[in-house]
């Protein structure tokens, strides 16, 4: 089985589920990268997991002798921060020593390491979160761009609107690359309704924590798979940054921890299953 659109023949992979980006030592590494793109996603190892560009180039040396699948990089440009492009300029030059070809930037302006792996001869995708940014990077250069939906983890704005909300106007406003849909995501359902939005792809997050390969502690993985929807904490989720929870609201659709592949194929199979019933419906001219 395979999916063959713009996204998949852009990235070589067989489906288009991305894996998400972790900024902790220990997370965004090849150990969830790795079973991502073997099972026909695209896993992503994140430069900030490593305290130096040294240990980030092993991590990518481990993760390319253990797959010969596509995989990718994230470089996340925060704003205010240290982790300005400068900073990542020796962590560019591991990977590209080390022969990946697919590099994400996310967060804030990606342009300046866009450019340079481009020339390098990558593909290069921005992950941001709101729409006005999306349309400002897509004249720039940018292969493919993720945007990020109120219902994600990660950095909040006031300015972020939904998965929904997004995707369906960047299709209008954006016409000429693969845009992926990133936030709320979790299962085929929701991996059916970002195709049907005009998305050539997902990228989760939460989705990737819940599954056997992520390993992380029960403290991270009990509040994902045993979700109260009534939970305030929970109800409130989508508009507020609170440091003391990770996950997104993406974790009201997760109840069991799966390993890697049979997600990947849950989401292959269910969306196919989706589509098949509307199409069974009778829809007529
Ligand atoms: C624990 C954790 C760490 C994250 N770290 C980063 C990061 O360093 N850079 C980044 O671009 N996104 C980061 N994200 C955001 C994810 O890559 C992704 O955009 C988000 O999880 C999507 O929403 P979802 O969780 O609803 O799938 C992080 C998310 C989580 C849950």
């Amino acid at each position: 089985m395979k999916i063959d659109n713009d996204l998949t023949r852009m990235l070589g992979i067989e489906y288009p589920i991305i894996q998400g980006a972790y900024a902790w030592e220990g997370y965004g590494t090849s150990k969830i990268a790795v079973p991502v793109s073997e099972a026909g996603g695209l896993g992503i190892i994140t430069a900030i997991a490593f305290k130096t560009a040294e240990d980030f180039r092993e991590d990518i040396k481990k993760a390319m002798s253990l797959t010969d699948k596509p995989l990718a990089v994230n470089y996340s440009v925060l704003y205010g921060t240290e982790f300005t492009h400068e900073y990542y300029s020796e962590y560019v030059k591991a990977a590209i020593e080390e022969g990946i070809k697919i590099v994400f930037t996310s967060s804030y302006d990606g342009t300046p390491i866009g450019k340079e792996v481009k020339k390098e001869g990558c593909t290069w995708i921005h992950k941001c979160a709101t729409l006005k940014h999306a349309v400002s990077i897509a004249g720039k250069g940018v292969d493919a761009l993720a945007i990020v939906g109120v219902e994600g983890a990660g950095n909040k704005t006031n300015e972020q609107t939904t998965t929904l909300i997004n995707i369906t106007n960047a299709r209008k406003m954006i016409t000429d690359i693969p845009l992926i849909a990133v936030g709320g995501i979790a299962d085929a359902y929701g991996f059916a309704a970002a195709l049907a939005m005009g998305a050539s792809g997902v990228y989760m997050g939460t989705a990737f924590m819940a599954t056997k390969e992520f390993q992380g502690p029960d403290d991270l993985l009990n509040p994902i798979i045993n979700q109260s929807m009534t939970d305030p904490a929970y109800t409130t989720r989508a508009l507020t940054t609170d440091p003391g929870v990770f996950h997104s609201q993406a974790a009201g659709v997760i109840d069991s921890v799966p390993d890697v592949k049979e997600f990947i194929e849950s989401l292959v199979k269910g969306a196919k299953n989706r589509f098949e019933e509307i199409k069974g419906w009778g829809l007529t001219d």
